[in-house]
């Protein structure tokens, strides 16, 4: 009765895509719990390049069954052109792939407001990916938000659609000075797609406990992470949802007990997308040569992120949130060509030190790094298989987080393909 659950510990692109595909070789269910088409989760399977966005990674190994979990906001468009981008690269759902009939539905008025309400905040932008997933969320938490299951009682679709809309359009002409957006036509869109997703409908939160209770394997697929928590993150350059491992129950509707092993995905450095605070930052030469050798661009939105080093005060946090029974380190090659590493032990502020990651955004903008320098091990890794393939210095730099995190570290991720892993 095994449920794992796979949470990125940092901002977000840590690889969980990756450790998700590595372990659900053989794993019954993948399902997803949060967030939405703002994830990009990539996959290479013999070179070839998958990037997931909304269905779950486990829809890459044939015999796994798919969930899209009530927490996650479902963007009908969004899914079926993954569906063709899948049916493209001879990937079958057919009967390996639901959706929570609780889950919530993305409109295209609500991608309008998360872009317009980006474009005005001018200076203070979060960067979204312009998903639609903030908007979403909004009218979920205020009890307006349409549901998968809302989508086949055609009154109520239209009661709701025209309800939201007079909010949406007043928004849209006072506010933004827009023309506004007609029902009819929201209406029209989404009747095309109602009859198209029937077969993909499913109590979910039923057929998962049923799964657990009868022994099956699940893998929980986190998006985003734990600095990104609404709750946790560094608000409110956060996203609306609960990546931690309590999203992982409130998404599924699994109950606690049922999680196994909740294992944390976190990079051997650290990257950010969009704005907010990032104390271990490097913006000039050395950001620069992370981002090139670690390819550092998003893959929902094809931004350069920002790099820089690890983050301890950050990673205790996210081990003390989310109780990660065992971490997996990925990226670990891109540091190959180092001459030394940074890691960032603690923060000070005007002289005061800092190790738990502050709740206020002006403190933690203002927080600088101290640094530890770690000999580097200056060769490759990416051809590394067991622990005892990697260079002494590369082994030390792992023990040295592993010690001062206090979590076993169990993966080892050496490349981007699926073979480029070591497991500890
Ligand atoms: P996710 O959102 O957490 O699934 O991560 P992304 O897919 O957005 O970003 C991680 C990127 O790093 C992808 O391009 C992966 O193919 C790549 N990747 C994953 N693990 C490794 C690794 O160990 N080494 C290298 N060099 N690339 C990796
Ligand atoms: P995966 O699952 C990295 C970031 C955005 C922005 C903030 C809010 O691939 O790790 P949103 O569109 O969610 O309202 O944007 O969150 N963000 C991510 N950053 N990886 C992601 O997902 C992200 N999903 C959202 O850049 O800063
Ligand atoms: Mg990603």
């Amino acid at each position: 009765m095994s449920v794992k659950v796979i949470i990125g510990a940092q901002w977000g692109d840590e690889g969980k895509g990756k450790l998700v595909d590595v372990l659900s070789e053989n794993v019954d269910i993948v399902a997803r719990y949060q967030g939405g088409a703002n994830a990009g989760h990539t996959v290479y399977i013999d070179e070839k390049k998958y990037i997931l966005h909304l269905i779950p990674g486990g829809i890459l190994r044939e015999n796994t069954t798919c969930i899209i979990g009530n927490g996650v906001v479902f963007d009908p468009i969004a899914f079926f052109e993954e569906l063709d981008f899948l049916k493209d690269n001879s990937i079958s759902t057919q009967g390996r792939l639901f959706i929570s009939d609780r889950a919530h539905v993305i409109f295209p008025y609500h991608k309008l407001i998360d872009q317009l309400k980006e474009e005005s905040l001018n200076k203070k932008k979060i960067g979204t990916t312009g998903r639609g997933i903030g908007p979403a969320y909004v009218d979920k938490f205020n009890r307006s938000g349409i549901r998968i299951i809302d989508l086949f009682d055609r009154g109520l679709l239209k009661e709701k659609i025209e309800n939201n809309l007079e909010i949406i359009n007043r928004d849209l002409k006072e506010i933004y000075k827009k023309s506004t957006v007609k029902s009819g036509e929201i209406l029209k869109q989404i009747n095309g797609y109602i009859e198209k997703l029937t077969p993909f409908v499913k109590n979910t939160s039923k057929y998962l406990y049923d799964s657990w209770k009868s022994g099956f394997s699940i893998i929980l697929e986190g998006a985003q992470g734990c600095l990104l928590d609404v709750d946790f993150g560094s608000y409110p350059y956060v996203t609306s949802s609960n990546p931690t491992s309590g999203g992982a129950i409130t998404g599924t509707g699994l109950p606690p007990q049922s999680l196994q092993d909740i294992i944390g995905v976190i990079k051997a450095y650290t990257t950010r997308v969009g704005g907010g605070a990032f104390p271990s930052e490097e913006t000039g030469e050395t950001g620069e040569r992370l981002r090139k050798s670690g390819s550092e661009f998003g893959a929902t939105t094809g931004r350069p992120r920002r790099c820089g080093w690890f983050d301890v005060v950050a990673a205790k946090h996210a081990v003390r949130l989310n109780g990660f029974t065992e971490l997996a380190l990925t990226k670990l090659d891109v540091l190959d060509e180092f001459e030394k590493i940074q890691v960032c032990t603690i923060y000070k502020l005007n002289g005061e030190v800092i190790d738990d990651f502050p709740a206020s955004t002006k403190r933690l903008s203002s927080c600088n790094p101290v640094y530890k320098t770690i000999d580097a091990w200056q060769s490759p890794t990416d051809h590394c298989r067991k622990f005892e393939d990697l260079p002494d210095k590369a082994r030390l730099y792992i023990e040295y987080l592993e010690d001062t995190i206090q979590v076993p570290i169990k993966y080892i991720s050496v490349g981007a393909d699926r073979r480029q892993i070591i497991f500890r």
